[in-house]
């Protein structure tokens, strides 16, 4: 079965968002225990999960688009490193068994707001105590812009659904902000973003 991000993967010119990190993420993750297990959640194309692998980690990348798990095990044979791929839908299917994690990272997953808090909740319980989480994702306000993401009010984040995503969290970070984009070919130029960076207690 195939999906959109399939067809947008698979189409695209090179890497979409490019073959360097989410800038959030390479500047706030914190230096973990070497062989530290991380969650690249819906990495796409991989460019968080490989750079997380070359950091000394072992990394999964959870996500429902076959090409983008392809192209993240290309991504990271030319870079000589391994990251884990995992098909699923993290919508409808159960998440992989025994898994748990000291840092989760996420750039840019979107989806309905009907499933924000159950989707995320549900990943969260495979967050370690004390463990890290970093997302940086769309708000609603970046409908006025034109430097990606979707153009659906409903795909795109309100900060209310991130506080009560966040209930049980301790908060390092949390800000709703403008900021340039410049990854790849469809993330370009001022954004409207929500930047997180939290911990389970
Ligand atoms: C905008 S792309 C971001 C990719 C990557 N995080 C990045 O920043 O380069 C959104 C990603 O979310 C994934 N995705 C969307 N809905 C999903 C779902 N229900 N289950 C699993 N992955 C999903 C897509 O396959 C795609 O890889």
């Amino acid at each position: 079965m195939t999906n959109m991000w399939d067809d947008r993967f698979a189409q695209a010119d090179g890497y979409m968002y490019g073959e360097r990190p989410n800038k959030w993420i390479e500047q706030n993750m914190p230096a973990l225990s070497p062989n530290s297990r991380v969650l690249a959640l819906a990495d796409g194309e991989g460019r968080n999960a490989v750079w997380l692998a070359k950091q000394g980690y072992h990394v999964e990348n959870w996500d429902y688009s076959a090409v983008g798990l392809e192209k993240t095990q290309q991504l990271a044979t030319s870079q000589g490193v391994t990251v884990v791929g995992r098909r699923v839908d993290l919508i409808n299917d159960t998440l992989p068994e025994n898994a748990q994690f000291d840092a989760i990272v996420s750039s840019f997953f979107h989806l309905p707001s009907q499933h924000q808090l159950s989707v995320w909740r549900n990943i969260l319980s495979r967050l370690a105590k004390q463990g890290v989480l970093l997302v940086q994702v769309f708000s609603h306000n970046q409908l006025g812009f034109h430097s990606g993401g979707p153009k659906d009010y409903d795909l795109l984040y309100g900060v209310d659904a991130w506080q009560a995503i966040l209930a049980s969290m301790k908060i390092d970070y949390f800000q709703e902000e403008r900021i340039i984009l410049d990854e790849g070919s469809h993330h370009q130029g001022e954004a409207s973003v929500i930047s997180i960076k939290a911990r389970k207690g």
